[in-house]
């Protein structure tokens, strides 16, 4: 059995379980001000996350599956933020910048990116930056109404422009957006420039609570993602269960190889007669050749 199958094995075994957690769309805990790390500072325009509008565009599940999701995700965040922010483990370098990466297009990078991040958010210890480095789709920034925001790509082709000022912060707390920015020519050499190692060390010396959650394009389809996943510490891989042909998640594996640290997320929704399901589990694959959960 190859590595992936038993990390898709190892996937589905996993029973998603355990404390109810809050779900992902409740108020956040406020923000632990005790660390005495610099604060960011965020000059966008604030945005208020509207749970309807999310909903709509199909980013968060119905209502009555929240609590549910809420579980899962809690699952699925807490390794990344104990690595990211070094909570009972050693901190990894660069973990507390964290791509969310598929395939394919419509594997659910998009939602898990805004779910993980709102989960985050109601995390005390930590402050989430969702960022939209989907930059020729950016379908995040357009459901945030930030379409034509500056944001990334601007920051990037601009070195003087201060990142914090692109940010937006949000009526929650703990989260803040970065919006894809303007102009998506020269994406690919933008995301894969030095200033981009730079803008990520940037965004982690600001605050040292701070964990970014970047949502990404497919990675056998663009080659952004691929200079993106060169930057950061951590890829979430979302594999939507019945649709990802086996070969093409192990092409997007290679083109991942060599990466300290990717993880697998099982998304898969199943529709039954009187509900719907949903259900993810998390693995992870170390090129290594060693497995952890
Ligand atoms: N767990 C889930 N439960 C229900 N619907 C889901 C789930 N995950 C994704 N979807 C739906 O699947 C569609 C594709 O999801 P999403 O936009 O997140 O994919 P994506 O990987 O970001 O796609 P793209 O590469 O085109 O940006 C959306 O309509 C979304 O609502
Ligand atoms: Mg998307």
């Amino acid at each position: 059995m190859s590595v992936v199958e038993k990390a898709i094995r190892k996937l589905q075994e996993s029973q998603v379980g355990g404390a109810a957690a809050p779900p992902a769309g409740a108020a956040p805990a406020p923000p632990n001000t005790a660390g005495g790390s610099v604060p960011a500072r965020s000059h966008g325009e604030k945005i208020v996350i509207e749970r309807g509008t999310l909903r709509s565009a199909g980013l968060l599940p119905p209502e009555a599956d929240m609590p549910m999701l809420g579980r899962q995700y809690r699952k699925i965040k807490q390794p990344l933020i104990a690595r990211a922010v070094g909570r009972g483990v050693p901190r990894a370098p660069k973990g507390y910048l964290v791509m969310i990466a598929s395939a394919m297009t419509g594997e659910g990078k998009t939602f898990t990116a805004v779910n993980l991040a709102l989960s985050m958010a109601l995390e005390k210890d930590v402050k989430v930056l969702l960022v939209d480095a989907d930059v020729a789709k950016p379908n995040l920034s357009q459901v945030l109404g930030l379409g034509k925001a500056p944001g990334l790509l601007d920051v990037l082709r601009q070195p003087e422009l201060d990142v914090e000022s692109l940010i937006h912060p949000t009526d929650l707390p703990t989260l803040a957006v970065l919006p894809a920015g303007t102009g998506a020519h020269e994406a690919t050499e933008l995301l894969a420039s030095a200033r981009m190692g730079q803008l990520t060390e940037i965004l982690g010396e600001n605050d040292m609570r701070r964990i970014v959650v970047f949502d990404s394009a497919p990675l056998l389809q663009t080659t952004e993602s691929t200079a993106l996943a060169r930057v950061v510490g951590e890829v979430v891989v979302v594999v939507r269960a019945e649709s990802t042909p086996q070969p093409v998640l192990l092409d997007a594996l290679k083109v991942l190889e060599g990466h300290n640290s990717v993880s697998l997320v099982l998304n898969q929704s199943v529709r039954t007669a009187d509900a719907a399901y949903y259900y993810y589990g998390y693995g992870q694959e170390r090129p290594s050749g060693g497995e952890s959960a």
